[in-house]
């Protein structure tokens, strides 16, 4: 044996670069067997339940109540007289003092909350400590800030509260899209029902002991659970003056419809199939890096993802190679592993959806890619995909999969990457990569969509209004702008 191969033996160097498993300790959440609805300040005994799993393993996690039209009617009337009899009256700065503790307790209790987002719906803990939790406290802050300053924020125009806001929200950020909807709903002086998806309702339901915490006064945010039936309820109650929904362009048509001539508010924030441009002038690996965080982040199921690549033809094969690489260090398993990148899909539901779009893909003639990996046997699982070779008709091209799936599309010149991200019925974001500010500046101005980011990707502020184009929905959240849509004018 030579010197040098004895002293590698020796060396310590370790040999196998797998992670070891890092798991969040789960016992900080304590989940009760059984939830009822949260009318009026306290927990009403449902009258039909069903059972709340985990999608990372199909776990039976906890009993709740899928509400009926006179539980949903209960909420109302609670929420309506809590609006006349108090919420509305209170000066604006002890409004501000509520929110204000409430954004207070959810810092306090992130980890609990984010141990349990990550349980229900199945998304990295990484994710849910580090985006979900914190964004979601900074909505309450933010807008603990402007409730009273409702006249500076709309001078000349007397602001006043609306009354009872019905918000229905979805699966995919289910704290933060009950922050998004409930904060700028507070703060403007009006009460809330709120409905968190079938799937994940069990942070919403914590959520209600933080108000309980906070001493919020009965009535001012009311949470009943339930499928698209009880959706469809707070939508058609009489008592409601303004309806905020997000999830699919399907169910936002449906309600609009309904509420049409009812002179009731709504607003909408529906699905996208967003455009991430990479010009051949961009820093590579970081552009790299935003198109991962683009559609991998939350497993894909977000509304704004970057689930159309453009990349200029001159730099087509370093992206697609440089891509595939990096595809192949991505984690996927536990959503509870503090080291896991890709957590499990929210739904069998959500499942059956992206692998029929999937196959369709396949039949229209792209080329699939998909790292080597193991996934979980149970639960509900669709490792990171890349589609090249596709066309702008394929359905993957024009269809929301609202998956860890992305499609590969080139361009040659500014004008035709504007024209192919334009070319989608949605309109909620878009990207751009490149080292021109002025080009950014040139893009934004004709690219359709409510948000662009420049050189990044997937973020967020409380104080910047989120918001679509065309089938992506009307109305915006966050900033000043959010609270418009919670205001009538005189
Ligand atoms: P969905 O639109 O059916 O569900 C979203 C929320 O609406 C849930 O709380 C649901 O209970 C409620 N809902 C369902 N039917 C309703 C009705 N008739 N009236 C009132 N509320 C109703 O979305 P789903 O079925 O979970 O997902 C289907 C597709 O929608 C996804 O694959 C994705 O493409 C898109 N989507 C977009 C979201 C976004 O953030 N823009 C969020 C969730 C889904
Ligand atoms: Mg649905």
């Amino acid at each position: 044996m030579t010197d040098v191969e004895r002293r590698r033996e020796r060396a310590p160097v370790p040999k196998d670069w797998t992670y070891a498993s890092a798991p969040e300790a789960r016992d900080i959440v304590r989940i009760a067997d059984r939830y009822g609805h949260y009318i009026g300040g306290d927990w009403v005994e449902p009258q039909e339940t069903y059972t709340t799993i985990s999608p990372a393993n199909e776990e039976a996690l906890a009993e709740v109540g899928q509400a009926t039209v006179p539980e949903v009617e209960q909420a109302m009337a609670a929420a309506r007289d809590a609006f006349e009899n108090g919420w509305s009256g209170i000066s604006p700065s002890e409004r501000a003092k509520y929110l204000f503790r409430i954004a207070r307790i959810l810092q306090e209790r992130s980890r609990e909350f984010a141990v349990l987002e990550s349980l229900n719906g199945g998304k990295p803990i990484k994710e849910s400590r580090d985006v979900d939790l914190p964004l979601s406290a900074a909505h309450f802050f933010y807008y603990a800030g402007w409730a009273d300053k409702l006249e500076y924020a709309f001078p000349n125009r007397r602001p006043k509260p609306i009354g009872v806001a019905g918000q229905i929200i979805p699966w995919n950020f289910p704290l933060l899209m009950l922050a998004w909807k409930i904060a700028p709903a507070l703060a403007a002086g009006n009460t809330v029902v709120l409905k968190p998806a079938e799937t994940t309702p069990l942070s919403a339901l914590l959520f209600c002991d933080v108000l309980r915490q906070a001493e919020l006064p009965p009535g001012v945010v009311n949470i009943v659970t339930g499928d698209g039936r009880t959706g469809a309820a707070i939508v058609k109650a009489d008592g409601v003056d303004k309806v905020a929904f997000t999830g699919s362009t399907e169910v936002g048509k449906a309600i609009q419809r309904e509420l049409a001539g009812t002179g009731k508010k709504l607003t909408l924030e529906l699905g996208g199939k967003a455009a991430n441009i990479i010009f051949d002038d961009a820093a590579l690996d970081q552009a790299i890096e935003g198109i991962i965080n683009g559609i991998y982040f939350n497993q894909g199921h977000v509304c704004c993802a970057g689930s159309r690549l453009l990349v200029q033809e001159s730099i087509y094969e370093p992206v697609v190679s440089k891509l595939k690489r990096r595809l192949t260090t991505l984690r996927i398993g536990d959503p509870l592993d503090k080291n896991t990148d890709i957590g499990a899909i929210n739904s069998k539901q959500q499942l059956d959806k992206i692998n029929e779009l999937v196959a369709s893909g396949e039949e229209e003639g792209a080329e699939i890619y998909q790292p080597p990996c193991r996934l979980p046997e149970k639960g509900y699982w669709f490792a990171p995909t890349v589609f090249t070779n596709v066309a702008q008709s394929y359905r993957i091209a024009q269809e929301e999969i609202f998956g860890p799936v992305l499609s590969i599309l080139t361009f040659r010149t500014p004008e035709e990457a504007v024209e192919k991200a334009n070319n989608t019925p949605y309109g909620l974001s878009a990207g751009v990569w490149t080292e021109k500010g002025s080009r950014i500046l040139w893009m934004a101005e004709r690219l359709r969509a409510g948000v662009i980011w420049a050189n990044t990707f997937n973020r967020f502020d409380p104080s910047s209004p989120f918001g679509g184009y065309k089938e992506s929905g009307f109305g915006r959240e966050g900033g000043r702008h959010g609270l418009g849509p919670y205001l009538e004018f005189d």
